[in-house]
């Protein structure tokens, strides 16, 4: 039997998420739920009626996105922790790439990280305390053909954290990354995880299970709970081990 643990500090924190709709971040606003936090998301699916707060935007259209952390955070009384899921692994060539089509892929997987960080930080200074976690990717190690936006993005959020972290610790503000490995997701299930890859996968990693959604927010809840009040500026695999 699995059992997973119960963070006393995320009781009542303040949590606003990215791309909550489906995939990890419908786990996570699942997860932040289950803990007692109050939670809220945006993304451009509506999600399947989670109770949590919830807009409809695209997170590529700055000026919605940071008017919906500031909107949250009026209701809620705060954000005390922001995740930045949200995403698009779609695969490009990399000589078929135009510059416009190259400025919208990062965009969603690397521009809309800061401006939310950009919109609570200030929050979370006032506060005195705050916490950011942004999801990489262990592509950002790997370096896989066929998407090398998402991997230039997923490697950038990676120097961002550290920099943030450094930046705004003496705020009381942790920022870390979340780099997973091949998550089993609708999407994935659907576009890219054919037997042969998941076979593939399977031969690549020390631990022969599917990684699930929720062993993602597993690692979000801890990093986001006083648990781990001394782990900032940090880059976390979760992966089966496959790196
Ligand atoms: N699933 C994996 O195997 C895997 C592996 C490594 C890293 N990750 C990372 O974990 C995070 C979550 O992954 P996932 O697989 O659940 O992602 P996903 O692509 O399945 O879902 C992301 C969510 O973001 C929403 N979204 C996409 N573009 C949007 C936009 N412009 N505006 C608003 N919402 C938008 C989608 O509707 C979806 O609900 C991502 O950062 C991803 O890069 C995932």
């Amino acid at each position: 039997m699995t059992r997973f643990a119960t963070y006393p500090s995320l009781a009542g924190a303040r949590v606003f998420i990215t791309g909550g709709a489906t995939g990890i971040g419908a786990a996570l606003v699942a997860g932040f739920a289950g803990q007692g936090a109050v939670v809220g998301h945006v993304d451009l699916q509506t999600p399947a009626g989670d109770g949590a707060w919830f807009r409809a935007l695209d997170v590529t259209d700055t000026a919605a996105l940071q008017g919906a952390i500031a909107d949250f955070a009026a209701a809620a009384g705060g954000i005390d922790v922001l995740i930045n899921n949200v995403a698009n692994d779609a695969r490009h060539d990399p000589l078929a790439v135009d510059a416009a089509r190259w400025r919208a892929l990062m965009a969603v997987n690397l521009d809309c990280g800061f401006f939310a960080a950009q919109a609570v930080i200030p929050i979370m200074q006032r506060q005195g305390q705050g916490r950011i976690i942004n999801f990489s990717s262990i592509n950002a190690l790997l370096g896989p053909a066929g998407m090398p936006a998402y991997v230039a993005a997923k490697s950038a959020i990676v120097g961002l954290t550290r920099a943030l972290a450094r930046q705004y610790g003496p705020d009381g503000i942790r920022v870390n990354a979340i780099l997973p490995g091949w998550v089993v997701t609708q999407r994935q299930l659907d576009l890219w995880l054919t037997p042969q890859a998941e076979a593939a996968w399977m031969e690549q990693v020390a631990l022969k299970q599917r990684i699930q959604p929720e062993d993602a927010a597993s690692l979000a809840l801890f990093l986001a709970a006083d648990d781990a009040r001394m782990i900032t500026g940090q880059a976390l695999v979760i992966d089966g081990g496959r790196t």
